[in-house]
Order: C-alpha cells, then structure tokens, then sequence
C-alpha cells in the first residue's frame, strides 16, 4: 500500500490523480492544492489547501500523511525547490529537483546544454544580458522569436509574423524583458509544425509517450492571444497526421541525449517528465523547449491511455528502473477540449471579458472522461474562475469519433463558457498536413 502526495490543482492532476487511483496497488491519494479542485478532492482521502511556496507546509503535510513518494504536477513548486524539500525528510518525487528543473525555468540553460554536447535540434540562437549586439544578430535573421529567461505561464514567447512585426518592435520586446528577466533568448523563427512529446525518465532511461498537439490560440483557426492550451490530440497509431514515425523517434533521441548531458553536467539524474515541444521543419525536427512536467492539456492525453500501472511507472522513475518496465498506451485516438469563460484570454476592455466567476452547469457527457480545472464547488453549485475551466476528453478507435465524443461532452456544459470546436476536426488536421507539404520537407 503506497501512500501518494499529489501538488497540483489543475486538469492535469485531476488527470494525475484518476492514473493513481486506478492503480492496482491500490494507493491513497493525498492532495496539497493551492485552490480546491472538486475532481481531485473527490479522489482523495484528505486534501490540504496551501502555497505551492510554502515548503514547509508541503513537508508537514507529506509528514503527517506518512507519504511514501509525490508527483509534482505544474512548474511552480519544482521552480520552489519542492523536490528538495521532500527529499530533505526522505520523500522521492517524481519530478527534477530545482536544479534539474531549470530545463523548464531557464531557456538559457537548456539552449547552452544541448549547444556545449552537441546534440541535434537548436535552432540559430543567442543569449543575451543586455542589449549590446541583439540588433546586428536580429539583422542576421530572417524571422525572429524573443524568450524571456524565466517562467512565463507559456505566454511570455513572442513570434514575429504572429505578436509583432518589426525588428523595432523585437528590440523593444527585448529590452522590457531584460527589466524583468536575467537574460532574453532570441531564436530564429522556424516554419513546420509543432508537436508535444512528453518522455518519462529516471535520470538513466528515457519512455516515450503518443506525441500530442496542442492548440495555444484562444480562437477557431489558431487566431487570437496565446493562451495555457485550449485542447489537443493525439492519434492511434501514435504519431500525428502530419507526421512520420522517424520524427517521434528523432524527438525522442533528442531526449535520450538531453538525459545523459543533464547527468554529466550536474552528476544528478533526472526523475520525471521531460516534456518536448518540438516542431517538424524542411531540415528535422527542432527543440523549441523543454518542460519539466506534464503537459496541460496533454496530460489528458496521454495518461488515459496508459495501460501499464502508473503507481509502476512512478516507482520505477524513482528507483531508476525504468529499463525494465513495460510501458504501453492503447492504440487509440484522443482529442481533449477546454470550456473556458468567455473572458478567458481577453484584454480587460473586451465585452466578453467580465464574464468569469459564472455558473456552469455539467450534464450528461456520455463516454467522455471530464477533468476539472479551475472551477470551484459551491454550495450552490460549481463555479469558473479567470482561467481553463473543464477538460473534457474524447478517446476512441479514430479521431473523428474522438472529436465527436468530446463535442457531445461540451454541449453538456451549459454556462458562458465558450471552447474551441475546430480541434481534431478534419479540416484542420488536413491544414497542417498541407502546411507541412508547402514546407516541402
Ligand atoms: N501545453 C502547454 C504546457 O503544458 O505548457
């Protein structure tokens, strides 16, 4: 019997805690949340609400709920050392200490470990700390993407073509995140489609897991503000439409690689999630970033369709056997779709944007599975907040039926919500395929 604490309040560790749960060992869940996600709790033997910076309360918690090992599911706590901090009263974590974990929090330090070992997929980059030399190296390039050097919620990555034009416009960008930020990252803007590979590692082996893509535009038709994710698929043959086999596998030999430099470089091995978003281009596949964590809504995804006990899984990426477990996911498609609140992702001026705090009500959703995000139980009923609200997620033996599944679920969401219903609809996954034959890769 494994006592499991569970950090995180989100979709994805509703996700998390569902796979714990399930597992044959038959574990109890115990929750450190910073606000109270009603899935989770209901999953839970006992919750705790507190700061993901309070690590002394995270320490407490593990101690008087006998815990015998945590996942950490989002970037916060790990940024906060929490993987440390456990480890400091004799708790195992499935995810990096924050050491390793600036595979996610710095962009520099990612770019310059895959530069000094010489492992495939960085684009054209450079670091800076001030602004001496960005506009001769901005002159070099023909598109631009300005990275501030820290945690941005995923929003802090700009594109040139897509949230400014000019290289005026970069140099002030770049300027803005040197107040705020160490050091900001300048890559060359690539063209290709992207991808979310999401690998397991235990410092020595690296699993991978079906690739997913996300959709981070808040609108039909990637239009309109970036946002945390408004919904993603995934595929039965697990690899995407536009994508071949040799380039899940290149993803994954990036990872491979990135492992064993993280272990050189820091005499530490990796436990966790090593999350790739990568993008499929005329030359390869390329690394934009690494996370270290689960994707959300990727999770949603991927952890679904784990056949193999996750309370294995976790053991085996603390005790470094990872080699001799027998990962497998079912050979099905998923496509996951986020309500939000209307205002979700809107300029505080916009008409839609003072819709949040609203009711939302949930019917029937049939054979979709539905994972709560940032909503909260009242006794009057379920709550959104400002953010992603409800994850619902169609599984089947083909996309078009997993769509179909996951559309039904969301007309069973009644409030001001709002989603998007292109995700994993042919017409688009049709456009990727020709974006990727334009390309001409
Ligand atoms: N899907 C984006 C993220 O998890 O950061």
């Amino acid at each position: 019997m494994f006592n499991v604490l569970l950090i995180g309040n989100g979709a994805r560790e509703h996700a998390i805690a569902e796979a714990v749960v399930q597992s044959g060992h038959k574990p109890k869940l115990f929750s450190f949340m910073k606000a109270n996600n009603p899935g989770i709790a209901s999953l839970s033997q006992k919750i705790h609400i507190g700061s993901y910076s309070d690590l002394a309360a995270v320490k407490a918690y593990a101690k008087e709920c006998r815990i015998d090992f945590a996942i950490i599911g989002p970037e916060d706590p790990l940024n906060n050392g929490v993987v440390d901090a456990l480890k400091e009263i004799g708790v195992p974590a499935v995810g990096p200490t924050k050491n390793l974990a600036r595979l996610e929090t710095s962009k520099s330090f990612t770019r310059d470990l895959v530069r000094k070992y010489n492992i495939p997929g960085n684009p054209k980059f450079r670091i800076f700390t001030s602004m001496e030399g960005i506009k001769e190296f901005l002159d070099e390039l023909d598109g631009i993407v300005v990275k501030p050097d820290g945690l941005t919620g995923g929003k802090g990555v700009m594109v040139q073509g897509d949230h400014f034009q000019t290289k005026e416009e970069a140099l002030a960008y770049c300027k803005q995140v040197l107040t705020e930020h160490p050091s900001v990252i300048i890559d060359e803007r690539l063209e290709g489609e992207e991808f979310s590979l999401q690998c397991l590692c235990d410092g020595k082996t690296v699993v991978v897991t079906p690739p997913v893509q996300d959709h981070k535009r808040r609108f039909v038709d990637d239009k309109g503000p970036n946002t945390g994710g408004m919904g993603s698929y995934s595929c039965e043959d697990h690899a995407l439409p536009f994508m071949t086999q040799r380039e899940v596998t290149e993803g994954l030999a990036i990872t491979q690689k990135v492992a064993e430099a993280i272990y050189k470089e820091t005499g530490e091995y990796y436990k966790g999630v090593m999350y790739g978003g990568f993008i499929i281009t005329k030359s390869g596949v390329k690394l934009l970033e690494y996370n270290a964590r689960f994707g959300d809504p990727e999770a949603m995804n991927t952890l679904p369709l784990l056949k193999t006990d996750f309370v294995d899984v976790c053991k085996a990426i603390i005790d470094g056997t990872l080699d001799t477990l027998n990962m497998e996911f079912e050979k099905k498609a998923t496509v996951c779709k986020y309500a939000v609140p209307k205002g979700y992702g809107l300029p505080k001026d916009h008409p839609d944007a003072q819709s949040t705090s609203a009711r939302v009500e949930i019917g029937n959703v049939g054979e979709a599975r539905l994972y709560y995000a940032s909503v909260d139980k009242r006794e009057d009923g379920l709550y959104m907040s400002t953010s992603r609200a409800i994850g619902v997620v169609g599984i089947a033996d083909t996309l078009s039926e997993a769509e179909r599944i996951a559309e039904n679920a969301m007309s069973a969401i009644k409030g001001p919500i709002d989603h998007r219903p292109d995700i994993g609809t042919e017409p688009l996954i049709n456009r990727r395929i020709l974006h990727m034959q334009q390309i001409g890769r």
